[in-house]
């Protein structure tokens, strides 16, 4: 069985380190907590990639550079190992010469969602909690809900009240408490902050819990070995708190130090809309923080999250690697969603209708280079969003 080879956690800004045997959320300094590994063990396991050969397919293959010690409590729905499939006719009709999708919609609970909850769901069991909250647009309160029953525990999840109904209904229909709150994403934050005062709770928000971002990051694990450990030129990727991005880069820097990919990163390119772009507009105007964005609304419900607790870091990786930040209209990147539907037979989220309108823009606009190998991150299934969709299209 493999073993896990984590060490500590150290806060990204001041660098102080924390125990990894005690729960922990972030740093007092307001910087994300990132767990550090013994990568020279865990590279020498992986001999470049060839002593992957004969693990388990799927997210637990990469087990010993993932957080949970106890094998017993690697809570396990069928997470990761989802396909990175061509897409020629979204290609054709973006004017690129290669794109190839990741589909994290076959994830249990239809989302990208479920590596990050598996991996801090997985972690809290470990540590004794027996009793989750989170706030959620929507896909990340699915997630939480069915980890949580998987491992016996319970979960309360706060919603804005005016989520598409499929995602209420499968939190209830996955044994969580939800708690439905007028208004965004941060709001129903604000009042799982303000019902904990009271209930013993532990909060799996993003960011503010160390381990969610290393589910997230087997998305860039998976994706190097399935591209044979090059990486390719960009990664398209629907922004809201950050967590995939963020994950992906922490990967990155990983499997350089084990040896497994040179320097080479892709560009790493954020999608928002245009009713909620707080990162594209912070990345355009060269600041170092995203400020609150007023009124957020938007269709990409994922993408409707007004500020990120890890806005520094999201726009550090956005300038470290070259990359961009673009948003599109809600009427662009539905179209783009039922393009991808007819043309690739994948039903997918908007979210990731998102990165396709992006990538046409980007290419007209002269800023993405149409020859290179571009992967976008479909980062959910359309199942959840038909009376939003039919909404949208009304
Ligand atoms: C389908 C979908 N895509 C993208 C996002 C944004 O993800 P992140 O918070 O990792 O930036 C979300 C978040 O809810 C989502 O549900």
């Amino acid at each position: 069985m493999l073993e896990s080879t984590l060490t500590d956690l150290e806060c990204t800004r001041c660098g102080k380190l924390y125990d990894t045997e005690q729960i922990q959320t972030h740093c007092p300094c307001g910087g994300p907590l990132y767990p550090r590994y013994d990568l020279e063990t865990t590279g020498a396991a992986w001999d470049r990639g060839k002593g992957l050969a004969g693990r388990p397919q799927g997210f637990w293959r990469y087990a010993d550079l993932l957080p949970i010690r106890k094998p017993e409590n690697r809570l396990n729905l069928g997470e990761g190992g989802t396909p990175l499939l061509e897409a020629p006719r979204t290609a054709e009709r973006v004017g690129v010469s290669r794109l190839l999708v990741k589909d994290e919609g076959l994830n249990p609970t239809g989302s990208f969602k479920a590596r990050g909850l598996c991996a801090a769901v997985s972690k809290a069991k470990e540590l004794g909690v027996t009793e989750l909250a989170i706030p959620t647009a929507g896909n990340a309160g699915g997630a939480m809900a069915a980890y949580a029953a998987r491992g016996g525990m319970n979960a309360t999840v706060y919603m804005p009240s005016d989520t598409c109904v499929e995602f209420i209904d499968e939190c209830r229909g996955l044994g969580a408490e939800v708690i439905l709150v007028e208004g965004l994403i941060t709001d129903a934050g604000a009042a799982m902050a303000k019902d904990g005062e009271e209930r013993d709770f532990f909060t799996i928000a993003t960011l503010k819990e160390p381990y969610r971002v290393e589910g997230k990051k087997t998305m860039g694990l998976e994706l190097a070995e399935q591209l044979d450990w090059q990486l390719p030129d960009a990664i398209i990727y629907p922004t809201g708190g950050g967590t995939g991005l963020l994950g992906m880069w922490k990967a990155f820097a990983e499997l350089e130090t084990m040896g497994c990919i040179g320097s080479h990163r892709p560009r790493m390119i954020s999608v928002q809309t245009e009713g909620c772009a707080p990162i594209v507009r912070a990345f355009h105007a060269g600041e170092e923080y995203a400020g609150m964005w007023e009124n957020a609304e938007t269709l990409a419900s994922g993408l409707r999250v007004p500020a990120a607790f890890a806005d520094r870091e999201i726009l550090m990786v956005l300038r470290e690697s070259d990359g961009d930040a673009i948003s599109v209209s809600d009427a662009e990147l539905l179209e783009a969603t039922y393009h991808i539907g007819a043309d690739e037979g994948i039903y997918t989220a908007p979210e990731s209708g998102a990165t396709i309108a992006a990538v046409r823009k980007l290419v007209e606009e002269g800023r993405l280079d149409p020859s290179g190998t571009i992967v976008s991150f479909f980062t959910g299934s359309a199942y959840k969003y038909v009376s939003g969709m039919r909404q949208g299209v009304a």
